[in-house]
């Protein structure tokens, strides 16, 4: 429980209506004073169905990425590729004039933590890693997913830390169990990028998606077990911790207001899929 937990009254029953069995369980969670969903988090097997759809065009942009991408081409050539490619297919990258983002993608490149602006003057070298993120909309939902790629040959230190973002994604993941909280997913991320001598960059954080690009719940990814709200079936939401190599502050560059970079200028890598809460765990819809 969070000392910003105010414990709003998220989850309402009508009067006379009988509890449900998710009811129960839900209801004593909030009277503990934990942040709990409100119900329009827990989508329908229709929204559900569309977000799955959105999620399979969004793996498919991702993929044509990873086939093209190579050292010489500029990151302009990536939200190119993006842009028809989604069309194409039906959809809409939902980046474009996103508040006023400019490109159909965030490409960020080895010190840039993320929403990096594809640019045709930047042009990627043998060593560099990329963060390429794409999120897609289809017949109105939303897909969110993002990959690192490696350019040509990179220092050990790159590979690790690349490998070691995918793993805090994964293991972050492993750790939503239905019925518990953000912070637990959290706590397990920041567990594995500090026993791995990384950080966790406290200032963004993952989102419920589907209907919009971006709902609630925060998903924080530096943080303490049972903080944060109840995660339960039928919410769907990304995992997206951005890892450093160094410190893990963060500034905006003032000549965009969009590009984050890493105080300290070292590196930084980050990976991410949306996963709907099942009974059973997490079910990923961006493979
Ligand atoms: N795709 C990013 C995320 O994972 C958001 C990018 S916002 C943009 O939440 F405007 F920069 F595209
Ligand atoms: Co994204
Ligand atoms: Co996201």
């Amino acid at each position: 429980m969070g000392i910003f937990n105010k414990n709003p009254r998220n989850w309402r029953v009508k009067s006379g209506q009988p509890l449900t069995e998710m009811d129960k369980r839900i209801l004593a969670i909030q009277n503990k004073g934990h942040l709990v969903p409100t119900r329009d988090l827990i989508k329908t097997p229709e929204q559900i169905a569309g977000i799955r759809k959105a999620g399979v065009l969004n793996t498919a942009v991702l993929d044509l990425v990873a086939e093209k991408i190579h050292e010489g081409m500029s990151t302009l050539e990536i939200d190119q590729l993006v842009y028809d490619f989604t069309t194409k297919n039906g959809g809409i990258p939902a980046p474009l004039n996103y508040e006023g983002f400019p490109k159909s993608c965030c490409t960020s490149i080895n010190e840039v933590v993320c929403h990096g602006i594809p640019d045709a003057e930047e042009i990627l070298e043998e060593g560099d890693i990329i963060n390429v993120d794409c999120t897609t909309i289809v017949d109105g939902y939303f897909a969110d997913a993002s990959r690192m790629f490696i350019i040509g040959k990179t220092t050990p230190e790159r590979e690790k830390l690349v490998q070691v973002a995918k793993e805090c994604m994964e293991i972050g993941a492993a750790a939503c169990k239905p019925y518990s909280f953000v912070g637990d997913q959290a706590a397990a991320v920041t567990k594995h990028a500090h026993k791995n001598g990384f950080t966790v960059v406290r200032d963004l954080c993952g989102h419920g998606v589907g209907n919009k690009f971006h709902e609630e719940p925060d998903m924080e990814h530096y943080g303490k077990k049972g903080t944060g709200m109840l995660l339960v079936p039928g919410m769907v939401f990304t995992i997206e911790p951005m890892i450093n190599a160094g410190g893990w502050e963060v500034f905006v560059d003032s000549e965009d207001d969009w590009t984050v970079v890493t105080d300290d200028y070292s590196d930084s890598a980050q990976w991410e899929h949306t996963y709907l809460m099942t009974e059973e765990g997490l079910e990923i819809l961006t493979y």
